[in-house]
Formats: structure tokens, C-alpha cells, sequence
């Protein structure tokens, strides 16, 4: 598994390298959706990955967001976000990341994170933990949701954002403020490292996701579903946390959510 960690690593090192030169220059910018941009140097990007991998490992599936990847019969899938943050990017906002998430047989076995503007390099490998820049990280030590710093997200594209525009006024409320960075991979990351408590977003897709998801188990915090329940990596949402606040947090969710479906059925009052 070490070697699939070192190959993610140079390859995601490589896009970052390419992610940083491209900043500095114009962007050729259009749009998938109204409000869904890409630009060059999210194709750039994926098609760099995308070539490093077939070629290291021409056996395996690759998912990626701009639709290189291929679909194979092999039990390793490498899920592949060229560029996560392409808005921040398309405005001159420099958080952004390369990520790539390695699955065997549907688990998240390594990940890795590579933010060009910081240089911070966050690795994750299943069952041998979570690193920046190779030293190890852990979840903060947070017990109490008032004194948290939570993150979330919001789809680009636009639908109806309802009700995680209140869970985002809830938790402004409830704790020392909720960030919105553009950059679900490095969000779910900054929950590993310790720089946010907690974070949830409902409309994500796997290559957002795969590497962070790791990284928060790895780093000793907990990632589930908004119910509390299995984290899925192919459905849309995720909540991660130090695991220390996770029923706290869960506890805000729960009031909007409907009821998980009972499994003991409920015997009548007589
Ligand atoms: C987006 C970012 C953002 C999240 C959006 C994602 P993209 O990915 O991760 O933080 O809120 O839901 O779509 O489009 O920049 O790769
Ligand atoms: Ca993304
Ligand atoms: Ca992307």
C-alpha cells in the first residue's frame, strides 16, 4: 500500500506544481452549469493525473470529476479531483488543492491533499495514519461546541441550498463560527489536522471526499453520514468531526432530518 501512497504523493505533487503556474496566469473559464465553472487548468490538471496513473497503473479504475477517468474491472478505483476549489481558483482565491482517494474493494485505503499555495502535503494511508508534510496530525481535543471552529460547503451549481443555509446559521450561532473555504478535500483535511472541530456538507461527490474522509478517520476523528449512521463514500453527503463533538453536532442535524427509520416496531398503548 506504501507505494500507492508514494505514487499518489509525486503525482499529486506534480498537479499542484502545475495548479500553482497556471494561478498566476489568465483563465480560460466556462461553465458546465450556471455557476459551475471549469477552466483549463482543471482539464490540464486531470489529464496530467490521468496519464501518470495509466501509466503506473494501467489495471486500475480511475474516477475523475472532468471525465478522464476509465472504468475497469479492477478492486482498486483511484477517485480523482484535478482541482478542488475551482471557484476560489477562477477568482484569484488561493485555496485549492489536487486530490486523489485509492479504494480496494469499495474502502478508502490511502488519500492525499496537496494545497501548492501552503505547500502542505496531507497523506493518509488506512490503518497507518494521517500526516502533513510527514508529520503526523490528530483531531483537536475539543469537547464542547461552543468552542469550535466548523466548516462547510455548498454545491456550485444552483438547487435549492435551504436547509444547510440554516444548519449554517445554527452553527454560526452555536459555535466560534463556520468557514465556507471552497475546498471540501482541504476542509476535511483542516478536520484532521485540528484546525476545524468539525464539517458537513450534503452534496458532494466521491473525489471530493475519498482522500479527506481517510484522513479524519486516520487522524482519530469519526466521519458518518448527517444521521450519525455508516459513512457511504458514494452517496452525497458526510459529516466529520473530532468525534468529540460529533453528538453535539449530530444532536443540530437530528432537529431537521427526518427520524431514521425505527427498527424495533413500537408496541400500542392499551
Ligand atoms: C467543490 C468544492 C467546494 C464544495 C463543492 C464542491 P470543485 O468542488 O469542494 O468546497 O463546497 O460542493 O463541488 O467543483 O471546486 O471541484
Ligand atoms: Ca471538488
Ligand atoms: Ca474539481
Amino acid at each position: 500500500m506504501e507505494s500507492y501512497l508514494n505514487n499518489a504523493v509525486e503525482i499529486a505533487r506534480e498537479a499542484g506544481g502545475l495548479l500553482a503556474q497556471l494561478f498566476k496566469r489568465p483563465h480560460e473559464i466556462s461553465y458546465k452549469q450556471p455557476s459551475d465553472l471549469v477552466t483549463d487548468a482543471d482539464r490540464r490538471s486531470e489529464a496530467l493525473i490521468i496519464e501518470r496513473l495509466r501509466s503506473r497503473f494501467p489495471k486500475h479504475s480511475v474516477v475523475a470529476e472532468e471525465g478522464g477517468g476509465q472504468e475497469t474491472s479492477s478492486d482498486y478505483c483511484w477517485y480523482v479531483d484535478p482541482l478542488d476549489g475551482t471557484t476560489n481558483f477562477a477568482h484569484g482565491f488561493p485555496v485549492f488543492c489536487a486530490t486523489l482517494g485509492l479504494t480496494y474493494r469499495g474502502e478508502v485505503v490511502a488519500g492525499v491533499a496537496y494545497d501548492p499555495t501552503r505547500d502542505e502535503l496531507f497523506t493518509a494511508e488506512r490503518g497507518a495514519g494521517a500526516y502533513l508534510n510527514n508529520q503526523r496530525i490528530h483531531v483537536s481535543k475539543n469537547a464542547n461546541l461552543g468552542e469550535c471552529l466548523v466548516a462547510t460547503g455548498f454545491p456550485p451549481f444552483a438547487q435549492d441550498h435551504e436547509l444547510n443555509i440554516q444548519f449554517y446559521h445554527r452553527f454560526t450561532r452555536l459555535s466560534h463560527g463556520v468557514r465556507r473555504a471552497g475546498s471540501a478535500a482541504l476542509d476535511l483535511s483542516y478536520v484532521a489536522a485540528g484546525r476545524f472541530d468539525g464539517f458537513w456538507e450534503m452534496k458532494l461527490h466521491p473525489w471530493d471526499k475519498a482522500a479527506g474522509s481517510l484522513m479524519v478517520t486516520e487522524a482519530g476523528g469519526r466521519v458518518t453520514n448527517l444521521s450519525g449512521g455508516p459513512f457511504d463514500l458514494q452517496a452525497d453527503e458526510i459529516f466529520a468531526s473530532n468525534s468529540l463533538v460529533h453528538d453535539q453536532m449530530g444532536s443540530i442535524f437530528a432537529e431537521y432530518l427526518p427520524e431514521p427509520a425505527r427498527t424495533v416496531p413500537q408496541t400500542t398503548a392499551r
